[in-house]
């Protein structure tokens, strides 16, 4: 156990008293029935990304009338919503929480092999994938008959249960043209074992990176498309790409896909190195959780549009599914014109208009 999952366990632990180990002090008023304690986790303090989930999600239930978090999940929280670094770890934590009435949602990630998750809010998981890989179909022209073509793939962390949806998405589409020979994966590293990046890792990304240009394409040969599922990787391909040669006139970077659109995936698509990145508007989903957790603490009925897809080993899991879209220098703008971001802000000076 990292760190990381073992100070999430602990705090976990500790709504349910199990522990002292949490700094913060467990509350000690009666829990006001209006206005509960909301339980809410994240799986790290440093990715944009989840920053920007955690910080929305909150506001919305302020929106609502909710005044009281804690990530640390203090004692007395009536409510969880878990975003977990690994969705296979919290299994007895969890089983807990069911004992004491407590409801859990899981957020973004599905909390897996366990009965006691109750609702699941995300975004199209599979829908993602699709994105990246229809992407590359269209830009190397392969439904045109086109190629062949060199591809690498990199998958997700493998503790993250939505890694496999997003490879499969891809991979689905990707297979009969890797089966007709019109992508070629020189390293056939093909399954989601061979090409997962622990932890969601760009330093990780970019040495695999680093290790595929020196065995497969040192010796002339170019890679023209490599799949990647999430920005932080993206930008350490693209490093990768760059330390060997790659961006120039002579030797143009792949087509290089992601995922989250994060501010540096942006400034890079805007200059042209990353291709592609597919936009979650975390803002619809903390929005769709808002109204879950506002719903279960209300006793009504919870809005779930899709209760199929996501089995975690041991039942399907109600769930909120919201849609994504596929952003490249066509169409980033979009990512301005919602209010996604605001590009009076500093970081974007100078490259928005
Ligand atoms: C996934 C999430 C992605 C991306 C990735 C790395 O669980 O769905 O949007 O953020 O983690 O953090």
């Amino acid at each position: 156990m990292t760190m990381k999952k073992g100070w999430l366990l602990l705090c976990i632990l500790a709504l349910f008293g199990l522990t002292g180990a949490c700094t913060k002090p467990a509350a000690k008023t009666p829990v006001d029935k209006a206005d509960p304690l909301i339980g809410l986790s994240m799986p790290t303090h440093s990715d944009e990304s989840w920053i920007r989930h955690s910080s929305f999600t909150i506001q919305y239930l302020k929106e609502m009338g909710y005044t009281k978090f804690d990530e640390l999940i203090v004692k007395g929280a009536k409510i969880l919503v878990v975003a977990a670094v690994n969705g296979e770890a919290l299994g007895e934590v969890l089983k807990k929480a069911a004992d004491a009435g407590i409801k859990v949602i899981a957020y973004d990630r599905l909390l897996m092999n366990t009965p006691n998750v109750d609702y699941y809010v995300t975004f199209d998981n599979y829908k993602v994938g699709v994105a990246e890989a229809e992407y590359i179909i269209d830009k190397l022209g392969l439904k045109d008959g086109k190629g062949p073509f060199n591809i690498e793939l990199f998958g997700g962390s493998l503790d993250d249960s939505n890694s496999k949806y997003f490879y499969q998405g891809a991979f689905d589409l990707l297979k009969p043209y890797i089966d007709s020979g019109k992508l070629v994966v020189k390293s056939k590293q093909t399954s989601l074992e061979a090409v997962a990046t622990p932890g969601w890792d760009g330093a990780k990304a970019m040495a695999r990176m680093d290790n595929l240009l020196t065995a497969f394409y040192a010796g002339g040969s170019r890679v023209d498309a490599v799949l990647v599922p999430y920005d932080g990787l993206s930008i350490g391909v693209i490093a990768s790409l760059k330390n060997t040669g790659y961006g120039t006139k002579a030797l143009p970077l792949p087509i290089v896909t992601g995922q989250d659109a994060e501010v540096a995936s942006v400034i890079s698509i805007i200059n042209g190195e990353q291709t592609q990145t597919v936009w979650k508007d975390f803002r619809v989903q903390a929005k769709a959780c808002a109204l879950m957790v506002d719903a279960v603490l209300k006793g009504k009925e919870v809005p779930v549009n899709d209760t199929t897809t996501y089995n975690n080993g041991v039942k399907n899991v109600p769930t909120f599914s919201n849609p994504v879209t596929s952003i490249d220098i066509s169409n980033y703008m979009d990512l301005f014109n919602a209010g996604f971001y605001n590009k009076t802000d500093a970081v974007w000076k100078g490259m928005v208009k």
